[in-house]
């Protein structure tokens, strides 16, 4: 080959290597804060549609929002997918997740197109569920208990040592719980529950359905969580039942966020419009994912816990999102709940 030819053939090879091709490809860095079932089932799915790698780590929603925090110089991760709408938005006013305006968003119900509005289009509501527990009924059989059907029944110490709650700093599951007892009851009363609480609970995990997998395993009578989670489990064949709080209870709206300076802009773009189809949306319950989808058109599962059937307060998502409540409520968890936990 003449040094002409060489240097033809080299340049041809780079101008492939820089130009991008019509159909995108590359590498997706995705944090997936909920199941891991449905993070990999959704990892595949879009792998096998696009010519795209999609590089994925499963973290609870607050551990996800303090790694986007901790690599908001020199960012690692594209799109976050999932997990409680609070981090989300405290990401969205710290500036750490950018706006994105997706055609899909009309097809959207109000409470997944109200997130993106009141977040400067910096994230997107993906599905909802609410909050309450699910219960062994192995356990309440064999020992006698009276099933807790109200909050304040998870106070009766014949549960003491049968609660499973996550940590609210790691778990958005348990953000919720903290923010919508704040709600339910005001603050200081809140706190006071939780420190009566306190000696029932065995446990404050890291995971947020980690509570309601023990009460399945028979590890604990009681894991507050997620009704869908603990629905989850019910079909999964386990002896597993959910309770929706009779004072009422709180809901999240899973949310999903481009990261700010993310290397693979497009591709995540691509995500995000694909990850609000109602197809992409109609097969989460394949992986037992049972949450509302956003997506007016998406098949609600069966399985699904509906809002018609909760007493749900009204949740201000834009308060208890707000950076400065949320990290307000953390400390005090940690100063008067973290402190005194096993
Ligand atoms: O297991 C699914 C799920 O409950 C999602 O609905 C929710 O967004 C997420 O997990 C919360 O997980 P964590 O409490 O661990 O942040």
């Amino acid at each position: 080959m003449s040094m002409k030819t060489l240097s033809i053939a080299l340049f041809a090879t780079a101008a492939t290597l820089s130009v991008p091709s019509a159909q995108a490809a590359g590498d997706l860095n995705l944090i997936c804060s909920a199941d891991v079932v449905i993070c990999e089932q959704l990892q595949g799915d879009f792998e096998a549609k696009h010519d795209i790698k999609v590089n994925m780590v499963r973290l609870s929603s607050g551990e996800s929002y303090a790694k986007i925090r901790a690599e908001s110089r020199n960012p690692k991760t594209d799109i976050w997918w999932g997990g409680t709408g609070d981090p989300h938005l405290q990401a969205a006013a710290e500036g750490l997740t950018q706006e994105y305006k997706s055609e899909m968003l009309d097809e959207l119900h109000d409470w997944a197109r109200k997130q993106a509005e009141s977040s400067g289009y910096k994230t997107v509501g993906v599905y909802a569920g609410a909050l309450g527990w699910g219960y062994n009924t192995d356990i309440f059989k064999d020992k006698g208990y009276k099933v807790p059907a109200c909050w304040a029944d998870l106070l009766n110490p014949e549960l003491k040592g049968e609660i499973q709650v996550a940590n609210p700093n790691s778990s958005g599951t348990a953000y919720t719980a903290l923010a919508s007892l704040v709600q339910i009851m005001g603050e200081d009363e809140a706190f006071d529950y939780l420190k009566e609480l306190n000696s029932n609970i065995s446990q404050y995990t890291k995971s947020g359905s980690a509570p309601v997998k023990a009460a399945a395993r028979g590890e604990t009578g009681v894991g507050i969580v997620f009704l869908h989670d603990a629905v989850a489990q019910a079909a999964s064949g386990f002896p597993v039942k959910s309770v929706a709080p009779c004072e009422g209870t709180g809901y999240e709206i899973g949310s999903m966020s481009i990261v700010e300076g993310s290397r693979n802009l497009e591709n995540a773009k691509i995500w995000y419009d694909w990850a609000l189809t109602p197809e992409v949306q109609s097969r989460m319950k394949e992986a037992k994912s049972f949450q509302l989808p956003s997506n007016k058109s998406a098949e609600i599962p069966e399985e699904a816990p509906r809002f018609e059937d909760i007493k749900l307060i009204d949740y201000d998502f834009d308060k208890y999102g707000n950076p400065d409540t949320r990290k307000a409520l953390l400390e005090r968890w940690d100063s008067e709940i973290g402190a005194i936990a096993n």
